[in-house]
């Protein structure tokens, strides 16, 4: 069974790529830059050039495929590029996977996308859900809130470089994923026959709110966090005003995900349904404090021993 794979260079990409790989697929990514992606190849999948906003370079990777993930999106700060990436591109896709009878398109899209029309991702996300859906391709959906991966910026390396952190007053609970389970999530799905047609909604079974995240860095690290708290009101004041202006659409979006993360009701029956259908045992899962324990164990052993060595180095050179 052939799978195509687009965006398998992105943080959760790779880690889909690595599964499928082993569990005995054949892994073909489509990779903008043969070179960076050589690390896909080296792990066992094939490469074949191809870009999302270039159609000519998509068709032929197509040919003997099985189904098909679409892991990409962009982060670039042009609206042109997220609307050709994230619409136009995935219109694209979903044409040829019609095109070519693909059994399978397992699209990842966020949380609450539906809900969020005045930001330009989500209107995107949404919308290809909703196109998916009336298309008669067979497909799986993933809606997630966040990766574990995600919050080492956000909390762990602030904690260590003593650099404040932003929260919000009554912040909510959170169900962040690890990349390697989001990933175990797809490709188990593509054995799952109830898993087609279906949209999932998928996090870790334990929620975590910011302060408990922060108060679990603090523990593990050994050192205070520096917090500064800002109203989810006055976010959504600020939006508002900065929404009127093109240039800071970027910082009105940003700050809107803020209040997406912040809704997240009904979470917790959705969640049961999805590891119910994908007969996935919450304990399999990895949780949050275990990541962030490994985490931290790594950088402060690799912190001290910078130190040792740095002061080897320092000693040595005085003698
Ligand atoms: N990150 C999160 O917290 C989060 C939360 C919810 C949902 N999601 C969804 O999960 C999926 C994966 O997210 P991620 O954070 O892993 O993304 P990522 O790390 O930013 O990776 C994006 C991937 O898309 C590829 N890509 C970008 N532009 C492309 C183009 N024009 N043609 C072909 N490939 C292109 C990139 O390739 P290059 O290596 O060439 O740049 C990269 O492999 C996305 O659909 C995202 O919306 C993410």
């Amino acid at each position: 069974m052939t799978l195509l794979i687009f965006g398998g260079t992105g943080t959760l990409g790779r880690q889909i790529v690595r599964k499928a790989l082993e569990n005995g697929f054949h892994v073909r990514c489509i990779v903008r830059n043969k070179r960076a992606a050589n690390f896909l190849k080296e792990w066992g999948a094939e490469l074949v050039y191809g870009d999302l906003t270039l159609p000519e370079t998509l068709p032929l990777s197509f040919q003997g495929v099985t189904a098909i993930i679409d892991a990409s999106t962009t982060k670039s700060d042009d609206n042109i590029e997220l609307i050709n990436v994230d619409w136009y591109g995935k219109l694209l896709l979903l044409e040829l996977s019609k095109y070519a009878q693909i059994n399978r398109f397992i699209f990842l899209s966020i949380l609450n996308s539906e809900k969020y029309p005045y930001i330009t991702l989500m209107q995107m996300k949404s919308r290809v859900e909703n196109i998916i859906q009336r298309s008669g391709i067979p497909f799986t959906i993933f809606k997630y809130t966040g990766f574990f991966q995600a919050l080492i910026n956000q909390y762990a390396i602030p904690i260590l470089e003593q650099k404040p952190i932003l929260i919000t007053l009554k912040s909510p609970t959170i169900n962040y994923i690890d990349t390697q389970d989001a990933a175990f999530f797809c490709i188990k799905s593509l054995c799952i026959k109830e898993a087609t047609d279906k949209v999932f909604v998928t996090g870790s079974s334990q929620g975590w709110k910011s302060e408990e995240i922060i108060y679990l860095c603090e523990k593990l690290s050994g050192q205070k966090a520096k917090t500064q708290i800002i109203s989810i009101y006055i976010l959504k004041v600020f939006r508002q005003i900065t929404g009127f202006f093109e240039w800071s659409l970027k910082i009105s979006d940003r700050l809107a995900f803020i209040e997406v993360i912040n809704d997240t009701q009904n979470f917790t029956t959705s969640l049961e349904y999805t590891y119910d259908v994908l007969d996935i045992n919450p304990q399999e899962i990895l949780e949050l404090d275990f990541y962030f324990r490994e985490y931290f164990e790594m950088m402060l052993n690799t912190l001290e021993n910078l130190n040792v060595s740095q002061i080897k180095k320092i000693k040595t050179s005085i003698i």
